[in-house]
Parts: C-alpha cells; sequence; structure tokens
C-alpha cells in the first residue's frame, strides 16, 4: 500500500506501505461488498474512532499481490500498474519486520522500478506500521495505519491505509485502496468507503476523503509477473534517481 507518499517529485513515486498485526488477531470472518466494508480512523490520530466492531487483519493476511487502485494523492496516481508485494523479513515470523516492495512504470516508460524499504509493527497501534526505505531513501520515513479489509463485492480482498506526512518531500497523509485486481474494487463497494471515510470524526480524514482519483492500470504488466524479491542492489533504490525528484 501505499507507496507514495515519499517519493514524490516530478512524476512523483511510491513507497508502500503495509502492515502486519502487532499482536495476534481472531480471525473475522467478514462478509463481502459493500454492507460489510467496516473502517476505523488512523488510532494515532487524536479524537479517532476505533471503528466498530474493527478488528485488525489476521496475521500474514496482508502478504499478497496487491494493486493500487485508488488514492488520495494525485501525484502518486500517475504511476502506471502500482504493485505492492509485501513479505515478512524472517519467514518464520509474520508479526515481525516486512519488506516493504513496491514496483511501478512512468508515464510513456514500460521500464519497472522498484522502491524498497523496510516497515516495522508499532509496539504501542496495532495494525500501524513505521516505513524506513533504504540506500537513497535512508531518511524517508512514514507510518502506515491500516483502517480496513475485506472483499469487495465481487468477492477480491482489498484493503484500505493511511500514511503520515512524509517530512523529506513536503507530501501530505493520505489514504490509499488495494485490491488482488488491477481492476480494482466494485462501484458499491468503494463508495461505500469513500462515505464512511468523508464522516469520518476526524476532520484530516473527511478532508482527504474528497480527493480521492484512480490510480492508472493499463494492463502494462500483465504476463509479466510480480516483483517479489529485492536483492542488494534493488535495496539501494538508486534507479529512482531521475525518478523522483
Ligand atoms: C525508460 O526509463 C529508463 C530508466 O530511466 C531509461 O533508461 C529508458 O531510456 C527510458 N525509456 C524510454 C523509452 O524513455
Ligand atoms: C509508534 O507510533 C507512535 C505514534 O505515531 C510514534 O510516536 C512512535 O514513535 C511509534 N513507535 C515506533 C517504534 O516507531
Ligand atoms: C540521511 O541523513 C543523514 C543525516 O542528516 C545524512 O548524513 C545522509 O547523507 C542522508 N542520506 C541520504 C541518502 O540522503
Amino acid at each position: 500500500m501505499g507507496v507514495s507518499r515519499i517519493l514524490e517529485g516530478i512524476v512523483a513515486a511510491v513507497v508502500l506501505v503495509s502492515f502486519v498485526a502487532a499482536r495476534p488477531a481472531p480471525v473475522q470472518v467478514y462478509g463481502c461488498g459493500p454492507s460489510a466494508v467496516k473502517l476505523r480512523d488512523p488510532p494515532t490520530l487524536s479524537g479517532a474512532s476505533p471503528g466498530l466492531y474493527w478488528t485488525p487483519p489476521p496475521i500474514g493476511w496482508i502478504f499478497k499481490p496487491w494493486n493500487q487502485v485508488l488514492t488520495s494523492n494525485s501525484q502518486a496516481a500517475q504511476l502506471r500498474n502500482f504493485q505492492w508485494d509485501p513479505t515478512p523479513v524472517t519467514h518464520s515470523d509474520p508479526t515481525g519486520p516486512m519488506n516493504d516492495l513496491s514496483s511501478f512504470q512512468i508515464p510513456h516508460n514500460d521500464t519497472i522500478f522498484t522502491s524498497y524499504g523496510v516497515a516495522i509493527p508499532n509496539d504501542t497501534y496495532v495494525a500501524v506500521l513505521d516505513y524506513r526505505g533504504t540506500g537513497i531513501l535512508e531518511n524517508a520515513t512514514s507510518q502506515y495505519s491500516w483502517l480496513g479489509w475485506g472483499c469487495d463485492g465481487n468477492g477480491f480482498e482489498y484493503y484500505v491505509s493511511y500514511s503520515t506526512a512524509a517530512a523529506a518531500s513536503g507530501t501530505p497523509a493520505g489514504i490509499d485502496v488495494m485490491s488482488l485486481v488491477d481492476t480494482g474494487l466494485d462501484q458499491a463497494t468503494t463508495d461505500r468507503i469513500v462515505a464512511i471515510l468523508k464522516q469520518s470524526e476526524n476532520e484530516e480524514i473527511r478532508n482527504i476523503a474528497k480527493t480521492f482519483v484512480p490510480n492508472i492500470q493499463d494492463g502494462g504488466r500483465q504476463g509479466l509477473g510480480r516483483i517479489t524479491d529485492c536483492d542488494d542492489e534493488c535495496k539501494t533504490n538508486k534507479d529512482l534517481i531521475g525518478i523522483i525528484g
């Protein structure tokens, strides 16, 4: 999820997000579609509503091949075919640090760029992760909070996450929606998510909810396979020089 808040320059880039529950959670069986949408406010914001019946995703749930389909960040939306492939840093410890690996194309160029960092589950707040980039992004930090997760009206899983402003790039706080399919959520589920966010008790969330735009998912990576590993070269993030402002 996320990406994008940290690296944005001319084209804006991405970083992502992610998370694993900070403590064990029961597996909640959610229904699908708009009536099953449950969201909380970011727990770190003052006056945040905990969300009725909200539960964090089950351990390991987040480790899936995600596509960013809706974002409040209009610059990040210009990145093409944004994917996020989180994995645990230590395979046997799905609640520990997470490899935060995103990949995307830019307008008029089919080269696939990657952005890597490590996200550490926050020890105070459940389903909140503290991200830090590596290599040229070593000073880029952001905090991600899971706001919601479930499956849409077509039965495909999705999640909604909030990320704090990134001081390094002057990027504002924002909210992203990720789906297992690049065509995104059914309209009714999307509408329900946005409507709930617009009614948040927190003014920042209400304002962010007015600014959603679809990410560009144009099929330009179909058949290419996911990027799930980041070697030492990848971790330098140096291919982003010239891409991020
Ligand atoms: C796409 O971007 C890569 C990396 O910056 C660059 O080497 C390549 O020349 C670009 N291709 C086009 C068609 O602009
Ligand atoms: C956990 O989140 C709180 C609130 O944003 C923050 O102050 C704290 O530094 C975070 N903990 C870590 C270890 O990053
Ligand atoms: C990160 O910040 C430190 C301390 O300000 C600085 O020495 C270092 O060069 C920065 N790293 C990058 C990649 O900008």
